[in-house]
């Protein structure tokens, strides 16, 4: 049951709910339509809640807990925490719609019995599709839509994510990722749209829109995050986390430090942030890496005078996962560096309880302002006002009602219009493609042919991803393929692309199984030996190839792109490779552009568009079609 609400705030909620028309329960059961204003223009409401908040009160809503780190779910209400979130791998046991929903349903009433009744936000990585829960759409990762260069698809993709996530409750994304990759053996390449700054700003500008949709008050939106502000991409070589227990120790360059100018930060790292800011992104979320050695989240030059005070940005910020212990000092060091910077909100993520011991320690210590407590929290709740939370008349379970909708052959359509117009040809030799659909037999070889969790890659199901078909449904490429054609087709199948001997042609889907962040570093980017021994199995069967590569980045191809007669970069398509088979088969011609440039050999990694000396194999913007 909530506990007492002041008078005052119960007057303001009233006047709040009495200004927003309500809308039907089956589109958000009563919480405000778009709304069109300034986040900073619900203060004076927030200022007089303020006054009704004890300092505890405000540093509880400052906390972001892991949900399965709550030691007990009354935490929620007893703390009033401002967030909990799922990171990568803390789903509910069996991982279903229902389980979900039934969580964020359970979290929401425990944290509303706080004395001031505050709903939680309920933060996820959603960045490629509602990519946790089993039967969600998985579209293809970022740096496939990166090649689309279709803003308006982008838009569309995130908008039916949002409604994915609500269809849970769950009303927070960690996405879109608006990293600018600069180096190919960073394991977290194929999250950000591209090397250029202008796929960030465009592309980044349209998932804010698509996730956000008409404001932050619509009931099928979800709040946007831009992450990883600033130069996650832009790592050097060798600087990255240093991790005690793993063997070699190091990841070169995930969470290393950016060495540049503050004007080449800008150019390169911070543009997309203008135009997410101008999407009107509510949050962005600081990186774990550093800049000249000082730690983005520690950052008052990056957090507070460039973002808030130069660029606008009236949301909030929100750390990585445990990104306070990796600045230096003890916890209570790095927790008043990263709120003096900046940080609005700290995912703490497990250690809740003694992270707010210790800032409450800091403010009554006086290193850390009442003041910068209020800034933090007025941003916190300037978000919860804007998307209707703070209205008390409206409801904030779970629209259920969005549940037949959850993963439905409409919302695949539109993914997989995002694989079709994703894919890069690369290579079309002798006009190889498109295959007709009436061949007497077709050959499929190759280890990611069949393979629903290396086509979706990492952040599906699990933080790192997962191989097989225990991941999620979808179609493979294989099933595709034997869906494209006709009757009269004979499709067979080898996984090493013996037996090829008599087919009419063949197509070997290769490439990298899934990795996120700091596994997917690598050294070493070439085509593995499995996979270019099926190529040069199909090849030596005498017949036309076409090689479609699964990955994350680009690949040093070697031998194996003169072997095949055609070559298509499919990238990390999601669950809907149905996709790969309507452009192999001409219902869907080739439009993808390259997001990268791509590399003829290690040693030109980092390469980038606009290097002075720039030799590629097939250059950013390269793609052919037919
Ligand atoms: C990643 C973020 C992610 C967060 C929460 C971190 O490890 O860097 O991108 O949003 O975890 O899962």
């Amino acid at each position: 049951m909530k506990q007492s609400i002041p008078l005052l705030l119960a007057l303001l909620f009233s006047i709040s709910c009495a200004e927003t028309p309500h809308v039907p329960a089956s589109s958000g059961a009563g919480r405000t339509t778009a709304s069109s204003r300034n986040l900073a223009s619900y203060d004076p409401e927030i200022n007089a809640l303020l006054a009704q908040m004890t300092i505890d009160e405000k540093i509880g809503q400052m906390t972001q807990a892991e949900q399965d780190a709550l030691e007990n779910i009354d935490d929620l209400s007893k703390y009033s925490l401002g967030s909990v979130l799922s990171g990568g791998d803390s789903d509910p046991s069996d991982n279903s719609l229902q389980s979900w929903t039934d969580l964020y349903d359970r979290l929401q009433t425990e944290a509303m019995k706080s004395r001031l009744g505050i709903p939680i936000l309920y933060g996820i990585d959603a960045v490629h599709g509602h990519n946790n829960v089993l039967g969600a759409v998985v579209f293809p990762h970022n740096i496939g839509l990166g090649c689309t260069r279709n803003p308006e698809l982008v838009r569309r993709a995130a908008e039916i994510t949002a409604r994915e996530v609500r269809a849970t409750g769950i009303n927070w994304t960690f996405a879109p990722c608006i990293a600018v990759p600069r180096d190919e053996r960073w394991g977290r390449t194929y999250e950000g749209f591209g090397e250029t700054p202008e796929l960030a700003k465009s592309l980044g500008a349209a998932a804010v829109k698509g996730y956000q949709r008409e404001g932050l008050g619509d009931p099928l939106g979800v709040l946007a995050c831009a992450k990883h502000y600033a130069g996650d991409g832009g790592t050097a070589w060798g600087t990255g986390l240093v991790r005690k227990g793993i063997p070699g120790g190091r990841f070169p360059l995930d969470r290393g430090d950016v060495r540049l100018s503050e004007q080449e930060l800008r150019d390169i790292h911070i543009a997309g942030y203008v135009d997410a800011i101008k999407a009107g992104a509510g949050t962005i979320m600081p990186s774990y890496s550093s800049w000249n050695g000082v730690k983005c989240s520690g950052s008052r030059r990056l957090l507070t005078e460039i973002l808030k005070d130069e660029l606008g940005f009236e949301g909030f910020l929100i750390s990585d996962y445990a990104a306070l212990d990796e600045l230096p000092g003890d916890y209570a060091t790095q927790i008043a560096t990263s709120i003096n910077a900046g940080m609005d909100m700290v995912m703490v993520p497990t250690r809740y309880r003694e992270f707010m011991s210790a800032l409450r320690k800091a403010v009554d210590a006086g290193r850390v302002p009442v003041a910068r407590i209020d800034d933090a929290v007025r941003r916190i709740l300037r978000v919860k006002f804007a998307m209707g939370l703070m209205d008390k008349s409206a409801n904030h379970f779970a629209d259920r009602s969005l549940h037949p909708s959850f993963g439905s052959r409409e919302h695949r359509a539109v993914a997989r219009q995002c694989v079709r117009e994703s894919l890069v040809l690369l290579k079309n030799q002798g006009g190889a493609l498109p295959l007709a659909k009436n061949l007497p037999r077709v050959h499929v070889a190759g280890r990611n042919a069949d393979d629903i969790g290396n086509q979706c890659g990492g952040w599906t199901i699990a933080w790192q991803g997962r191989s097989g078909a225990v991941t999620t449904g979808g179609t493979t490429i294989l099933e595709g393929i034997r869906n494209a054609v006709g009757s009269a087709t004979k499709v067979t199948f080898s996984r090493d692309g013996r037996g090829a001997n008599g087919a009419s042609a063949g197509i070997v889907v290769v490439g990298e199984t899934p990795y996120a962040e700091m596994d997917g570093d690598r050294r070493d980017l070439a085509l593995a030996p499995e996979d270019a021994a099926a190529i040069a199995n199909v090849k030596n069967a005498g017949i036309p190839v076409v090689v479609v590569l699964l990955s994350g980045r680009p690949l040093i191809l070697g031998k194996s792109l003169d072997e095949a007669d055609a070559f298509v970069a499919a990238w990390l398509p999601g669950t809907e490779g149905q996709g790969v088979a309507d452009v192999l088969f001409g219902d869907f011609k080739p439009l993808g552009k390259l997001s990268h440039s791509w590399p003829r050999s290690m040693d030109q990694i980092p390469i980038n568009e606009g290097d002075e000396k720039y030799d590629p194999l097939f250059p950013y913007g390269h793609g052919l079609t037919y």
